[in-house]
């Protein structure tokens, strides 16, 4: 579908669903990847034209406005022809029900740790006032806004090795009014103190160093070093086990995004005590681990 084919539809239809439809048969015409906040050309359509329509539910419940057709013509269209995800056209993403400022510096939002973020980590901790929590490789601010959003009252910290992906949750976390309770450092891994954190959450980098550049177009648009994860994707995610428990309270919990490099994990690591979370929401590849736990496999030095 050409964009004046998209144009001539979208002044044709008398109501969104139409104006949904017309934008959704564009994306599937043009063959795009979808798994970049949404899995499906119509959700994406919807995100594209209550974006241009600012989230306004006036205007949602309202016929469509004529006016906004170029726009929407213009962002479908680059999406089609660049294959860049739609986040990074509109620089907003969607994540644990918030909304945050995304550039190319930063992997877009899409981890399913949102739902358990969503429920304040239970069952695995339970977190009072002042409980401390650290996201590793926080990206745009994400999961440590979000912790710090949904569970009221913990302090959170975040790092990165990314300058640029750092001034980028420093924003988000202005935008929801967190100064106070998330702290951004710049660092390897963790941060640069002797502190204990109750939960230890990361979504790192796992795509084996190979596969990146296999990977749909619309990856590429999205930084390296916060795709690849070593020649079998692993390694940062070895790093952190190794080291969480030093870094954990006594009944702390590391909870950690491998995805589908979860069954390389398990055949590495055959008696690794790990628990797999389910999703209701879809996702897969996340595992919790206790303090105990690890102390009690990688305790004795010999893995
Ligand atoms: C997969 S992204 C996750 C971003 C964000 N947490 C999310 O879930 O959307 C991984 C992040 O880890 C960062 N990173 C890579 N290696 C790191 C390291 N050794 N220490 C800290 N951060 C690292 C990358 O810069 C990137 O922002």
């Amino acid at each position: 579908m050409t964009p004046d084919q998209l144009e001539a539809r979208l002044a044709a239809a008398a109501d969104h669903e139409a104006w949904i439809e017309a934008v959704a048969d564009h994306f599937r015409a043009g063959g795009v990847f979808f798994g970049h906040g949404t899995d499906n050309a119509d959700d994406e359509a919807y995100w594209l034209i209550r974006h241009v329509e600012d989230w306004r539910d006036d205007l949602w419940e309202a016929p469509p406005d004529r006016r906004l057709i170029a726009r929407i013509v213009d962002v479908a269209g680059r999406r089609v022809r660049e294959r860049r995800p739609l986040a990074y056209l509109l620089g907003e993403a969607w994540f644990a029900g918030l909304r945050f400022h995304v550039n190319e510096n930063v992997l877009i939002p899409r981890s399913p740790m949102a739902e358990i973020i969503e429920r304040c980590f239970t069952p695995w901790a339970e977190l009072g006032e002042g409980a401390r929590v650290l996201d590793v490789g926080t990206g745009s601010g994400c999961l440590a806004i979000a912790a710090a959003w949904h569970c009221p009252g913990i302090l959170v910290d975040a790092t990165d090795v990314s300058k640029a992906a750092l001034a980028v949750a420093k924003r988000n976390i202005e935008r929801h009014g967190l100064g106070g309770r998330v702290r951004l450092h710049e660092a390897d891994l963790f941060p640069a103190t002797t502190d204990r954190f109750s939960v230890i959450m990361s979504n790192p980098p796992y795509v084996p160093e190979r596969d990146v550049d296999a990977l749909p177009p619309e990856y590429a648009h999205e930084p390296r070093l916060a795709l690849a994860g070593g020649p079998d994707g692993l390694a940062p995610t070895e790093q952190l086990m190794r080291a969480a428990r030093e870094r954990l309270t006594p009944d702390g919990v590391l909870i950690v995004e491998v995805g589908a490099e979860a069954e390389t994990l398990m055949r590495r690591h055959p008696r690794l005590p790990a628990v797999w979370l389910d999703f209701e929401r879809g996702g897969e590849g996340v595992f919790v681990l206790t303090a105990r736990q690890l102390e009690g496999y990688f305790g004795g030095g010999t893995r």
